[in-house]
């Protein structure tokens, strides 16, 4: 992270830390136990690093609307929306019908559903620039199929991505790449860094596939493209013939037709994932007739997309009656809108109690940060596991919210303005008790 910002941890944290560490092993039993028993089997006891923290994660029993209970028998407000995917809550009615229903009428049915041609057509009209999509099962492959596609009908090799973007499990880049990541033949810019990302597009435009892009990094710490930015790709990208890829797999729910919608600003390719699945796994690419084609055998297209699950049917039907019937436009802008004010309430809070703390982010998705600089791009954010992040999510979780340590919140749908509030006010309890302990504020954020 920028050292300008860099959190320095001192002894009274180390030892809040452990007061809550202690608090919260003696109050999991099972959750620890659960843990050491997976951990024999499974590397670490889980299949998402995101969910693992120290001293051990919390095993979840089951929930219900915005709620869960852990196997210890707490209850919490969710806070984590399942890393955005869970829109929905836990135990959306007309899903659970929607699935009931499928399940009945049977499953691998080895051939084409009615679904996913619905699902297709719902998403083309919520999503203009999507002409044509097609179906995989995760946002991961959704942003790998959508770059060999671009690199395909380019003919060319490179993509460019932005320092600590999010593409999921395969394509994370950073100033060091984790070594799970594909190395695609990259180039790498400063998010939100007009001018000289303009530069390195101009200077590199006849080796780059395509542009690569979230509109609001997620993972990254919730940090929204400005439209200058989103609009000098835009620019750029056509007047070089390279790809535009907005990788809104987090970002198509904070507005009815994605942040391409909110911005006016159409990519050539979308991936998308999370919510509309509508509980399951789910991914999707899509764009311009002009890319998709290269995937229709029947019109001379040599790009073969397999995945045995693609169109599975319940996923398909949950995805389908989601978005069609629950997330509506108007309870995407509510959800949102409700998002937005727990923003800046929690911006107020920092700056009332002249402590280093914000909130970035745009509608139902955020980030918690321990300064108060502006945060325009992933080195300005501290690590997911810095001790001030650690003592926030233990002492959040004693309190009955259940956040993740990397200070990510995800609305959802069953939450109403109560919740948040109950939120907000757990949270100044946290700031007032602890402000010795936490960063002053000096007074860099505008609000
Ligand atoms: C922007 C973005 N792209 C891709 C992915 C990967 O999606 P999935 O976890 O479904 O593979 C994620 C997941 O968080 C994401 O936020």
């Amino acid at each position: 992270m920028n050292p300008a910002i860099r959190l320095e941890t001192t002894p009274a944290i180390q030892s809040a830390i452990l007061r809550a560490e202690q608090a919260y092993g003696a109050a999991n039993p099972q959750s620890r136990a659960r843990h050491e028993r997976a951990s024999r089997v499974m590397p670490g006891g889980h299949s998402r690093q995101t969910l693992f923290y120290s001293p051990f994660p919390l095993t979840i029993a089951g929930g219900r609307d915005a709620r869960i209970t852990d196997l210890d028998g707490h209850d919490y407000l969710n806070m984590v929306g399942d890393y955005a995917a869970g829109v929905y809550g836990h135990t959306c009615a007309p899903i659970q019908e929607a699935v009931r229903e499928t399940m009945q009428g049977g499953v691998s049915l080895s051939s084409l559903n009615t679904k996913e041609v619905e699902l297709a057509e719902l998403i083309a009209q919520r999503i203009p620039s999507m002409e044509q999509i097609r179906f995989c099962n995760s946002g991961s492959e959704a942003v790998l199929f959508a770059a060999q596609v671009a690199r395909h009908a380019t003919n060319r090799p490179k993509l460019l991505v932005f320092n600590g973007c999010y593409h999921g499990g395969f394509m994370t880049y950073g100033p060091v790449d984790p070594p799970l990541s594909i190395s695609f033949p990259l180039i790498k810019a400063t998010y939100n860094e007009v001018a000289g990302t303009r530069a390195v597009l101009r200077a590199n435009a006849p080796d780059i596939a395509a542009v690569l892009v979230e509109p609001i990094m997620g993972a990254g710490g919730a940090i929204p493209a400005t439209t200058e930015f989103l609009n000098m790709l835009r620019e750029e990208t056509r007047r070089a013939g390279i790809v535009l890829i907005f990788d809104e797999v987090m970002s198509s729910r904070l507005a009815p037709g994605g942040v391409q919608g909110l911005r006016g600003i159409s990519p050539d390719m979308t991936t998308l994932g999370k919510f509309w699945g509508g509980g399951f796994a789910f991914g999707a690419f899509g764009g311009a007739r002009d890319f998709m084609r290269h995937l229709d055998s029947t019109a001379g297209g040599v790009l073969s997309q397999g995945g045995t699950f693609n169109n599975n049917v319940v996923a398909m039907s949950a995805g389908l009656v989601g978005a069609r019937d629950v997330y509506t436009p108007e309870a995407c802008l509510r959800l949102n809108s409700l998002g937005d004010s727990l923003r800046l309430q929690l911006n107020a809070l920092g700056r009332s109690l002249g402590i280093g703390f914000q909130a970035t982010g745009l509608g139902g998705v955020l980030n918690t940060h321990w300064h108060d600089a502006i945060i325009t791009e992933p080195s300005m954010v501290e690590s997911p596991t810095s001790p001030l992040r650690r003592l926030f999510q233990l002492e959040m979780i004693e309190r009955g919210y259940f956040v993740a340590q990397r200070g990510m919140i995800n609305l959802s749908l069953p939450m109403k303005e109560a919740d948040t509030k109950g939120f907000v006010g757990a949270v100044r309890e946290y700031l007032t008790r602890n402000a010795d302990l936490l960063p002053r504020a000096k007074s860099l954020h505008p609000g």
